[in-house]
């Protein structure tokens, strides 16, 4: 293969050298520059970036060694090909040559055919080595691009993936609304009507407790004249003994004072239920807690009197002044129905499992206003069995429940915290000892930012 566009730069301190070997090369195709000195030759190197070096070794100030190790020293000029010309023909110089970098050395006098054989051989092999060099470069880019892509293919995953796991968080939690707001609308619903149809009879009985009253304070003043003004009338004698009028005339305002009792614990019941069941979930209303939290202890009543399995549990309220806060009320009310239950739950398991002698079943309930937090702080403390450090982790897990099927859903602290902290931006928090007992601390801000 004759390369004849390569240019080859002949450096020489002797001219007829140079002449022979320019024209030689000229005439084989060859476009030729020739330098004196090395010195000349280095300085005009880069501008001409030939494709091979014909270096004559010794020459005066800077040898050809010095020349190739200077070619070699420079990026540039580094991958030129340089073949030695000389006639130092020992087998020193010939290593030397080598080490310098030179790939070649022709010995002088020189054979044209031999020169021109050595020079295409290592133009060619130049040449290859270049091809190689690009061909390698290619690949390394196309590698490199292909990394970028696969890269880029890489990133898009996780951000579909975490896409794909916020999607899933969003859906467990409207699960969880829904969930929570079908419970809330059947409940309250059904809460409302029950409310309303206490109502009313409680209404007539309560209204007419007062009229009984008087006619039977009536009867008895009747019955006054009566034995009065007939007291011979042994069959009307013989009678007020027999039903003990007296017994009466004492025992029936009691008996009516116990209806009127009955019929304000109708009456509280109702209003509890009516307040409990507040369905107004979809716009906040300003809201007096203590009156949610009464109103679900109330509701929850049968579960506080003595039991089979446990003696009567203690409510303790320790409650602060508060002012009334802009909130969604009936589901504040869902809150305190799920932790009290399960403070309920947590006695009664802890009753089960024996060993409480001493210790009297109670739950603690205490409120607090921070006025520079402007933050409603409510605590609910139980004595009951009290929580591992497993179960404290997982308590706001939707679907977590140490309870038995039936009895446990996994759902009341999941959707409390959901009402508190995402509805409400408070926060609820929980502290508990194994065996000793378990505390939920709720905070709400006084006043919801819009
Ligand atoms: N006051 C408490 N005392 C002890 N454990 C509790 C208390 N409150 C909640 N837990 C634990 O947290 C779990 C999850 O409660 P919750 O979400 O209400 O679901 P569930 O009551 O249906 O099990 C309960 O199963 C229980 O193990
Ligand atoms: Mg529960």
């Amino acid at each position: 293969m004759n390369y004849t566009q390569d240019q080859i730069i002949i450096i020489d301190d002797t001219p007829a050298n140079l002449h022979v070997l320019s024209s030689l090369l000229k005439e084989n195709g060859y476009l030729v520059r020739a330098f004196p000195s090395g010195k000349l030759a280095l300085a005009f190197m880069e501008k001409f970036s030939p494709s091979l070096i014909l270096l004559d070794i010794k020459m005066p100030n800077m040898d050809g060694y010095e020349v190739c190790q200077n070619l070699k020293a420079n990026k540039l000029t580094a991958d030129i090909p340089v073949i030695f010309i000389s006639a130092l023909d020992e087998v020193m110089d010939k290593i030397k040559a080598f080490t310098v970098g030179g790939v070649d050395y022709i010995t002088k006098p020189f054979q044209a055919e031999e020169v021109l054989a050595r020079i295409s051989t290592h133009l060619e092999l130049s040449h290859l080595k270049k091809m190689l060099k690009q061909e390698n470069y290619l690949q390394a880019q196309q590698l490199a691009e292909q990394n970028r892509q696969l890269q880029r293919v890489n990133q898009e995953l996780e951000k579909a993936n975490q896409e794909l796991n916020e999607k899933y968080d969003e859906l467990k939690q409207a699960q969880l609304t829904i969930i929570q707001s079908e419970k809330m609308s059947a409940l309250g619903n059904l809460l409302a009507n029950i409310a309303h149809d206490i109502n009313n009879p409680v209404g007539f009985l309560s209204g007419n407790i007062q009229p009984a009253l008087d006619y039977v304070n009536d009867l008895f003043r009747l019955l006054d004249l009566v034995e009065k003004e007939s007291p011979n009338l042994r069959a009307i004698k013989e009678e007020i003994e027999e039903i003990d009028l007296d017994y009466i005339r004492e025992d029936f305002p009691k008996l009516i004072n116990s209806m009127e009792v009955g019929v304000k614990q109708l009456q509280d019941i109702s209003i509890s239920l009516r307040t409990f069941s507040r369905t107004d979930t979809k716009h906040p209303v300003l809201y007096n807690i203590h009156d949610g939290i009464d109103s679900t202890i109330t509701i929850l009543k049968y579960r506080l009197k003595t039991h089979q399995d446990y003696p009567e549990i203690n409510i303790i309220k320790n409650y602060a002044h508060l002012p009334p806060i802009d909130c969604y009320a009936g589901q504040l009310n869902q809150v305190f129905m799920n932790i009290l239950s399960n403070a309920i739950d947590a006695i009664e398991e802890a009753n089960k499992e024996g060993a409480r002698k001493e210790i009297v079943n109670q739950i603690r309930i205490e409120t607090e206003f921070s006025v520079d937090k402007k933050q409603v702080i409510i605590h609910i403390a139980d004595n009951g069995i009290g929580m591992s450090q497993e179960v404290k982790e997982k308590v706001f897990e939707q679907g977590f429940t140490t309870k038995v099927v039936g009895k446990g859903t996994g759902l009341g602290m999941a959707i409390a915290r959901n009402i508190v902290v995402e509805k409400h931006k408070g926060s609820l928090t929980c502290n508990s000892q194994l065996g000793k007992g378990t505390e939920f601390i709720i905070s709400l801000p006084v006043s919801k930012e819009k």
